[in-house]
This record gives C-alpha cells, structure tokens and sequence, in this order.
C-alpha cells in the first residue's frame, strides 16, 4: 500500500460569496487562489453553479488564467457547464449534483441510476484531456457505476460525517467513516483514484486522512471561515500539518 503524500485541494468558493454579499470586486476569490498556491495548496476547487451564487464565469477566466497549480472545477452535469469546461479544458472536472434551493451540495450524484446519460455526458471531457471526478456517496453502487462509465476519479462525500461530528453523535460518526473508509477501499479495488471532500475542518480531517487510498482532499467553508481568525496562509498551512500528521502515522 502506497502512503504517497496526500493533496490539498483549496476550495475558493465563499471567498466569492463574500464578495458578492456586496455586489462589489472585493474579496477577490483569485488573489485567495493565488495565497492558497503559495500557502502549499495543491490544487484549486471552484464550483460555477448554475445560479452563479459566489464563483462567476470571469473568475474561471481569470483562475486559468492566473493559476499554477490545477484547476479542479466543479460543475453539474448540464450542456451550459460542459461547454465552458471544454472551453478552459481544466485539469479536472468534478461532476456535482446541484439543486438550486440547496445551500450546498448535500448529497452525492445518482450514478447508478443515470449511468447512460452521466457516460455520454463525460466521455467529451475524457476526450478534451479532463481528469473527470464524480462526487458520490460510499454506496458500493454508486463506485461501481462511475468505474463502469470510465470515470477517473471518485470524491467521496464526507458531510455527513462531519455533520455528525458537530452534532456530536460519535457512535454514527464512526460508523460512517467505517462506510468512507471501505468506500475508499472499494473505489480504489476497481481502479479509481479517491478524493474525499465537504465539510472537514481541523477537527475532522485526521480519520479521513489517514485512509491510505485517499490522494487528494478537497476544503474550503472551513478554511475561509478560520481565516477570517487566523489568517488564510495559517489556516492551510495547520490543516496542511495535520494532513502529513495522519498521513505519517501510517508510514
Ligand atoms: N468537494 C465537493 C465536490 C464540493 O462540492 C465541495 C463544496 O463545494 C467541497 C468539496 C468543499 O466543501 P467545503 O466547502 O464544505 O469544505
């Protein structure tokens, strides 16, 4: 078993939330990518949502534009999202359920149950030289769906972990992160590289970090949040230490 060193995608979203909040130019979700980058982020998440609630069509321009390290953007699967992803032709593309009266992306996609629809969508991705991510729960199902349609990636969820975490319900806490942690095991059996992602914060990353298969964790809404306390970089840079901590432990 590898125990490469895991990858810190920054998710710059609610930097574009609060500047929209004004209407105005500031904060700028850019320059926060740019920080990211130099704080020792791998990677950048960015997800144009269909109602352009924080990240707009210019800050895709100005990320591909500006950025260093990959673009991971994220998208729902509809014709207006895929022909500005083969437009950019980003690193990656993660698929994304999106329903427009949710406040985030609360569950994972219907692979399984869209599989035609869902392999036709992405193979022009695959094609453009996209590394195509799909954000699915650890429903063996769902793994086995994204490997069949050619996926290369899985992102499993983890806000219902953290989510139990913070209502303090520990034995179901663990329970679910026994399911991410074969989930994990599962996706990568049949040949997926694993991501995991939504809500993790300091409290939360060390268990998930610490699945070897993990290579990659993507975190944003906490670390925008702290570092309106600590500081952007100082932010990255402890959630950066606690991911090598648990990786190391494995070693
Ligand atoms: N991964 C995916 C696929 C997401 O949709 C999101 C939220 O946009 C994240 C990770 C990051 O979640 P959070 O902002 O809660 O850290």
């Amino acid at each position: 078993m590898t125990t490469h060193r895991l990858r810190l995608g920054v998710n710059i979203d609610h930097v574009a939330t609060l500047r929209n909040a004004r209407g105005g130019a500031l904060p700028d979700p850019v320059r926060a990518a740019l920080l990211a980058e130099a704080a020792g982020a791998d990677g950048i998440t960015a997800h144009l949502r269909e109602d352009r609630r924080h990240i707009i069509d210019a800050d895709i321009d100005r990320l591909m534009a500006a950025l260093r390290i990959p673009l991971n953007f994220e998208m729902a699967a509809t014709a207006e999202m895929q022909a500005i992803a083969l437009r950019h032709r980003p690193h990656a593309v993660c698929i994304v359920p999106e329903r427009r009266a949710e406040r985030t992306t609360e569950g994972g996609l219907d692979v399984a149950g869209d599989e035609n629809r869902l392999g036709d969508f992405i193979g022009p991705l695959r094609e453009a030289g996209c590394r195509v991510s799909l954000f699915i729960g650890h429903d063996p199902r769902q793994i086995e769906a994204a490997a069949r349609i050619g996926a290369a990636v899985v992102e499993l969820h983890t806000g219902h972990y953290c989510d139990l975490h913070a209502e303090g319900r520990l034995a179901e806490r663990d329970q679910e992160l026994r399911h991410l942690m074969v989930g994990a095991a599962h996706a990568a059996s049949v040949g997926l590289e694993v991501h995991m992602g939504h809500g993790l914060g300091f409290e939360t990353v060390q268990p998930v970090a610490a699945a070897p298969e993990v290579v990659e964790l993507n975190i944003g809404h906490f670390l925008i949040g702290e570092a309106v306390f600590i500081g952007l970089g100082p932010a990255i840079a402890e959630m950066r230490r606690l991911m090598d901590e648990a990786r190391a432990a494995l070693a």
